[in-house]
Formats: structure tokens, sequence, C-alpha cells
């Protein structure tokens, strides 16, 4: 199977994981895609999705799927997206679509973060995976210094010749040259630098569930 479609087989395998009745969380990316198109088969069995940019908001209200803010619903049950890296304890790199910061809220507002992926995004240890840090533009220079110290080279996110400007308005740092060790501590550590908005660690907000997409079908990791 090509990579393409093993995205298809856990999208749609994710649906499993939506509660009719229920606003569902919906993720960012090429897997998450997936999964919107799969959901459009569910649309008049849920009221609607909070989402977590807005090129996944784009994608829900074309197919029909209404898109609720996050400050007009409660707690949600279930938050579906995709990841750069995650490891057997389902801590996650995330933000390689640069929208890590919503992801991250969106995560925190549900119950249950389910995963999807293909085998290519299973590592043992994060840091392979460019890491994405969204900041402050003022803080930019500075903060490239503070991962130096980390034994990192972070380099700002250019799209077209410039920085990419995030849905937030900042831009992403992405960084290499790391090995995470401890998700949970250089998260916590990261967070406080100021500047930073959000780091693409999802340690605190890791999956409950990963479905992988593998040649022999979906292994669910829990
Ligand atoms: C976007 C993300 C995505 O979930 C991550 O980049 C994986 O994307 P894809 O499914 O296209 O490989 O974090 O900010």
């Amino acid at each position: 199977m090509t990579q393409d479609e093993l995205k298809t087989l856990v999208g749609q395998a994710a649906l499993k994981y939506v509660q009719p009745g229920e606003v569902i969380g919906v993720g960012t990316g090429s897997t998450v895609n997936k999964f919107i198109d799969a959901l459009a088969t569910m649309r008049d069995h849920i009221p609607g999705a909070v989402s977590s940019s807005e090129a996944t908001t784009a994608r829900l209200k074309a197919l029909g799927i209404p898109v609720f803010e996050a400050n007009d619903v409660g707690e949600l049950a279930v938050y579906i997206d995709g990841a750069d890296e995650i490891d057997e304890r389902g801590h996650m790199v995330k933000g390689g679509g640069a929208a890590l910061t919503r992801e991250k809220i969106v995560a925190a507002q549900s119950r249950l973060f389910v995963c999807i992926a293909d085998e290519s995004k299973l590592v043992k240890v994060l840091g392979t995976f460019p890491l994405p840090v969204e900041v402050i533009p003022m803080a930019a220079e500075r903060l490239k210094r503070q991962f130096a110290e980390k034994g990192g080279q972070a380099a700002i996110r250019l799209k077209d010749g410039s920085p990419l400007v995030t849905d937030n308005g900042q831009f992403i740092l992405d960084v290499t040259g790391l090995q995470i060790h401890d998700p949970r501590a250089f998260e916590a550590e990261v967070s406080q630098w100021p500047g930073v908005v959000t780091v693409g660690v999802f340690a605190y907000q890791k999956a409950g569930v990963c479905l992988l997409g593998t040649a022999t079908g979906v292994r669910t990791l829990a």
C-alpha cells in the first residue's frame, strides 16, 4: 500500500471513535483530510466539529459539516488528529502543518486524543522530524540561541521566501538535532521560554489511542 492509501485506511478507521450526537474535535493535515472525507458520511449523526485550523475549517464546511467555536462548546469526547512522530507511549511531535497551537488547544479540551498516522511516524525517540515551535516573531532570534544551547539548530519556517505566518499571526521555528528522551520535561521547560507560544511536543496532551496504518492493516496502540 502507498502512504496515501495507509492514510485513507486510518482516516476511515477513526470513524468508529466518532460518537453520534457529540461534537468532534478535528486536527489538521493530509491524514486528517482523509478522516474528514470519511466523516462526511456521518454528518447527519453529529452536530458538528471544533476545528484546529483555517484549512480544516474550510474542508469541513465544504463537506457540509458545521464548525463550532471552541468557546461555544464544552468538553469534547474525542479529538482526532495526525502526527509527525509518535512513540509507543503516545507522545508526539506535531506542527508540520503549522497548526500546533490550535491543535493543542482542542486536544486539551478533549477527553480522548485519537492519533491517526501511517507507520512511518512511529519512532523510538522523538526528535528526528524537525521540531516545530510557534513563536512570537520578536523572540525568534533569541529562541534560536536558546535551542542552540540545547544542541538544536532552529530555523524560521519560510513560505515563498518569507517567514510563514500562522493562523495566529506568529512564526514557526523548526528545530533539528534534538533527541527528546523525556518529552514531558522538555515540553514543560520549553513552554516557559518567553516568546514561545506552543512547542510541538505533545506529552501533556498525548494520544490515548493511536491508529497506525501498516501493510497488514490498522495497528492500534493504546
Ligand atoms: C499539523 C500537524 C499534522 O497532524 C502533522 O503534520 C501530520 O500531518 P500529515 O497527516 O499531513 O502527515 O501537526 O500541524
